[in-house]
């Protein structure tokens, strides 16, 4: 089975780094199905392996970077990624790194211009897709722009690619309660936006900014040896808006 129902497919999918003599084990047994079209929430602790999942799940690795061993399958929209990322997926996904990924030289407006000739789209809808991210006069200089305004460029450039699927690592890192929940509502609304073509997966340790707003969490990484009980729980959840987006233990 490829799991092309599914958004994302993690079957029997392990992560680990080589660490001197050993293994820094991430990830083990894990099996994860995500619905496409939904919003959906995975939350793991500060070095659970998220940013390296959306690594893999984007295609990120760099051929000279030590890549983690990789064990199990796993797929996004029914094609295979553990192995080659497949180039039809890299206009289909878009993701928001941790670090947000602006460039600091430029102004809000030309961070989101490039993002969309990068994906073969008019420049000229930069400043209805930064409008749609909550800044209708955005600053010239991104270096102006307070952390929160920082999050809202980088979702009008994740957006610039209409993506089918839209990747968020720790969107709400290091805001304050009230930004982190304007920031997630945020995230709903740009996927509610897209009218049911797209799939969000936000990747956090900060459920409160989510709470009532996934579709679904589909479990917690837990860290070394997680065992996996998430695809019995994302079928349940699956398609139930407003449900509070608890974290399940896949360790527990
Ligand atoms: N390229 C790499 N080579 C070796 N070890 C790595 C590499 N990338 C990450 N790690 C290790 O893997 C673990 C998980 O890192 P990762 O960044 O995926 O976690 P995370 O869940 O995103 O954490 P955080 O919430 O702090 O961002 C960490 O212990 C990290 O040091
Ligand atoms: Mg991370």
């Amino acid at each position: 089975m490829s799991g092309a129902a599914s958004a994302i497919e993690l079957q029997d999918f392990g992560l680990a780094y080589a660490r001197g003599d050993g293994e820094l084990v991430l990830l083990e047994n894990v099996d994860v199905s995500i619905p496409a079209g939904g919003f959906y929430l995975l939350v793991g602790e500060s070095g659970a392996g998220k940013s390296s999942l959306l690594s893999l799940l984007t295609g990120l690795w760099e051929p000279r970077e030590p890549a983690p061993r990789i064990t199990g399958r796993v797929f996004v929209f029914g094609m295979p990624v553990h192995r080659r990322y497949p180039a039809a997926l890299r206009r289909q996904v878009a993701a928001v790194l941790q670090e947000g990924g602006l460039l600091d030289d430029l102004s809000p407006r030309a961070n989101v211009e490039l993002a969309l000739r990068a994906a073969g789209r008019s420049p000229k809808l930069a400043l209805g897709l930064l409008s749609q991210a909550g800044l209708d006069r955005p600053p010239s200089g991104v270096a102006e722009l307070s952390g929160g305004m920082r999050k809202r460029v980088a979702v009008a450039r994740a957006l610039a690619a209409d993506p089918r699927l839209s990747l968020f690592d720790e969107p709400t890192a290091g805001l304050d309660a009230n930004a982190a929940r304007s920031i997630a509502k945020l995230l709903l609304e740009t996927h509610r936006a897209a009218g049911g073509r797209r799939t969000t997966l936000v990747l956090t340790h900060e459920l409160p900014a989510f709470e009532g707003l996934a579709d679904g969490s589909c479990g917690s990484i837990g860290g070394v040896a997680a065992r996996a009980r998430a695809r019995q729980q994302t079928t349940e959840e699956a398609g139930m808006p407003g449900r509070k987006a608890a974290g399940r233990g896949l360790g527990s």
